[in-house]
């Protein structure tokens, strides 16, 4: 049984239609990826499965619950089992990496300071960053801060990690080791659900990718499908596009 279902998920900025009946399931320990032009919905597609920008139509599952977008409750449920990371890793620029990792779950959901704490320094030393309990963002690289927004999001014990472009706003050299950190996640098992625009990452990392444009999925399938035989004109041109620059 699928761990997260979505089922004709639409959603609108104001009368503009985005998401135009979205289909897709993730399994448990599954990486499924989106690609897909710029403009075609995929972070929208993120927005609103965590309630920020409303869905108009269609379920949501996450496991045996099925999402109500209007109840507080539920999205505050849907929230506790879902984090994202962006290109912006926004952290707080006072505040050491082990603060950064550990504020939420610690001021927010008030969970146990010291299982807080030990849990964000196995995630640290997980993320590469073991060292780096003590400094502050601006002494770290874009790498090392991206690295830490991964461990901040992980320490909320989410059941997906939703991740958009998160090596988008890196210098190339620093796009590998996050990619690595994304990797290991993947091999220990965390479902994700991936934005990225690194084709050889998303070609090796997930067990399916879903193609998306102007808001709906153009084709769904394996890796090898959609690189080597896609079986939609667009999906061709998109991959063909981006692969040959
Ligand atoms: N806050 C917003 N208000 C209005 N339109 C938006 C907003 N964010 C995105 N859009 C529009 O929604 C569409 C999908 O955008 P987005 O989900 O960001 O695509 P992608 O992540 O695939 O590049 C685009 O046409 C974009 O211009
Ligand atoms: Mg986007």
């Amino acid at each position: 049984m699928a761990h997260l279902e979505i089922d004709n998920l639409c959603a609108s900025y104001g009368n503009t239609p985005v998401l135009k009946g979205i289909s897709l399931d993730v399994e448990k320990s599954e990486v499924v990826s989106l690609i897909g032009p710029s403009g075609s919905g995929k972070s929208t597609l993120l927005r609103a499965l965590v309630g920020v920008t409303k869905p108009t139509e269609g379920t949501v599952r996450i496991g045996e619950t099925t999402v109500d977008y209007r109840s507080a409750a539920s999205l505050r449920s849907v929230r506790d089992s879902m984090a994202i990371v962006f290109q912006q890793y926004n952290l707080f620029q006072n505040m050491t990496v082990m603060d950064n990792v550990t504020i939420a779950p610690i001021k927010i959901k008030k969970w146990n300071k010291a299982e807080v704490r030990k849990h964000a320094a196995e995630l640290l030393e997980r993320v590469g960053l073991s060292a780096k309990h003590n400094a502050y963002p601006d002494e770290l690289s874009g790498g090392q801060q991206q690295r830490v927004a991964i461990a901040r999001a992980l320490c909320l014990r989410p059941q997906l990690l939703l991740l958009d472009e998160v090596t988008s706003a890196l210098d190339p050299e620093l796009v590998g080791e996050v990619l690595d950190t994304i990797r290991d996640l993947a091999r220990d098992g965390m479902t994700m659900l991936i934005v990225s625009h690194e084709m050889g990452f998303v070609r090796e990392v997930s067990s399916r990718i879903v193609m998306m444009d102007k808001g709906a999925v153009v084709e769904k399938g394996p890796p090898a499908q959609i690189f080597d035989a896609p079986e939609q004109e667009r999906t061709r041109d998109f991959t063909a596009r981006i692969l040959s620059h």
